[in-house]
């Protein structure tokens, strides 16, 4: 009997680019699992993109599909949280019309623009802090708090309220296991009684950060509800978050193993934003999309796939299609064409794109004029990627950081 992926497992997580090479020529819409449910794993571009761009044909919302009422989510959300995890990101329209023209008014290209100092000084200050010639961890010495920073940042959380708050969204980014659930849940009811707190006062008393904004934003008469509101503060400071440590740990793990493409980016700094389109195509943030479901029965790729079915569009997998990109698993900094699909497509297309290229560009351009290249601290077998869901996440990513001669001891 041939393998069922499972979501959950940790192969699959650490063998992402061959599992999905194998499955992308030979079973390219694969019947996985998440546990017991079923989920199929879309792997080929062309497929990935018709699910994205077909509203009409795949939905978020399975009670949206033939099913109905009786339409199950791929995830079982725990009762208490599911008024705020079902946000924009798991609605369809008309719903999601409007609460995403809602968030277009509030978190605008000014606002992304604005938090750039703010950026600068925490990528300056957690890069002072890397001990030269020491082995440093990545991750927990720049991908994470940097990130961690500038979402709670843009929304309005407090600084003294950050070390709460990462220790919630690390109980709620376990895996949905039941052994997990105990933490799962208590960072989720502690996680959502803040945000509802914090919005009722930026509501009575604004002050200039997102949630002050979406608790006050209008379109023609419509506003959000508390219950709204505090789902869109949930969904950005989740969403807005591993993501972006990944887009800076793979790209500087990707970097790591081509020392050559580290001197070129350093020389030619004018090359970093294509760059970093390459890095969320070769190594990305996410191994897919959150989930779609099958509106009524359906064919794709071959395959047919039940109304209610839920999909896992994996844009991991559809950025080394092969079909679609010459010489897919090269890393070709200066890639042109890069239709890449990290940030997702269509109607569901990341909201913080634009602010996770500016984090990116951040970040690696004080690591490219501060750092020699990186080497690996440890064997590279021992870099694993974690068991989690959506992300493609490294767990640790330890490295061995020089600091380049400053400008003038350079001469
Ligand atoms: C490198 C970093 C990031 C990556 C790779 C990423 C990836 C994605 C992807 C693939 C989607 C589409 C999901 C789908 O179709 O189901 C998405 C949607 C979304 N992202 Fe991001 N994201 C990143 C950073 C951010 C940041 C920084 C924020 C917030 C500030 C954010 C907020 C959102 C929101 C709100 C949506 C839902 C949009 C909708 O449903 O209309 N993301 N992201």
């Amino acid at each position: 009997m041939p393998t069922r992926h499972d979501l959950r497992s940790k192969a699959l997580h650490n063998d992402a680019h061959a599992i999905f090479a194998r499955l992308r020529e030979h079973d390219p819409v694969h019947r996985g699992r998440l546990g017991r449910r079923e989920v199929y794993f879309v792997t080929r571009y062309a497929d990935v993109e018709t699910v994205l761009k077909s509203p009409d044909a795949f939905v978020k919302d399975p009670t949206n599909t033939a099913l109905g009422p009786a339409g199950q989510r791929a995830l079982r959300i725990p009762k208490l949280a599911e008024s705020f995890m079902n946000g924009m990101i798991t609605s369809d329209d008309p719903m999601h019309r409007r609460l995403r023209k809602l968030v277009a008014r509030a978190f605008t290209p000014k606002t992304v623009a604005a938090l750039a100092p703010s950026i600068e000084a925490k990528t300056a200050q957690l890069c002072d802090a890397i001990v030269n010639e020491g082995s440093v961890e990545l991750i927990d010495a720049l991908a994470l708090p940097l990130p961690v920073h500038v979402i709670t940042e843009l929304v309005g959380v407090p600084a003294s309220d950050r070390r709460r708050f990462q220790g919630w969204v690390h109980d709620v980014m376990r895996n949905f296991s039941p052994w997990n659930m105990p933490f799962i849940l208590r960072g989720l009811w502690s996680f959502q009684r803040y945000i509802r707190e914090l919005a009722a006062r930026k509501r009575a008393a604004p002050t200039d950060d997102l949630l002050s904004a979406l608790a006050l934003v209008e379109d023609e008469g419509d506003r959000l509800s508390t219950d709204e509101l505090v789902a869109m503060a949930f969904l950005l400071l989740s969403a807005g978050h591993e993501t972006t440590v990944s887009l800076i740990a793979n790209g500087t793990l990707a970097l790591a193993e081509h020392p050559e493409r580290w001197e070129e980016l350093r020389e030619h700094p004018e090359r970093l934003p294509a760059a970093i389109e390459e890095l969320l195509r070769y190594d990305g943030p996410t191994l897919g999309t959150e989930f779609y479901y099958a509106k009524h029965d359906t064919q794709l790729g071959g395959a047919q796939l039940p109304a209610g079915a839920a999909i896992m569009p994996m844009v991991l997998s559809a950025n080394r299609d092969p079909a679609v990109f010459d010489d897919p698993d090269a890393l070709l900094l200066d890639r042109t064409p890069n239709p890449h699909l990290a940030f997702g497509m269509g109607v569901h297309y990341c909201v913080g794109a634009p602010l996770a290229r500016l984090e990116a560009k951040i970040a690696f351009t004080a690591l490219l004029q501060r750092f020699e290249p990186p080497e690996l601290a440890v064997e590279r077998a021992r870099i694993r990627y974690r068991d989690a869901l959506f992300l493609h996440r490294l767990d640790r990513l330890p490295l061995r950081m020089r600091r380049r001669p400053s400008p003038s001891a350079r001469g």
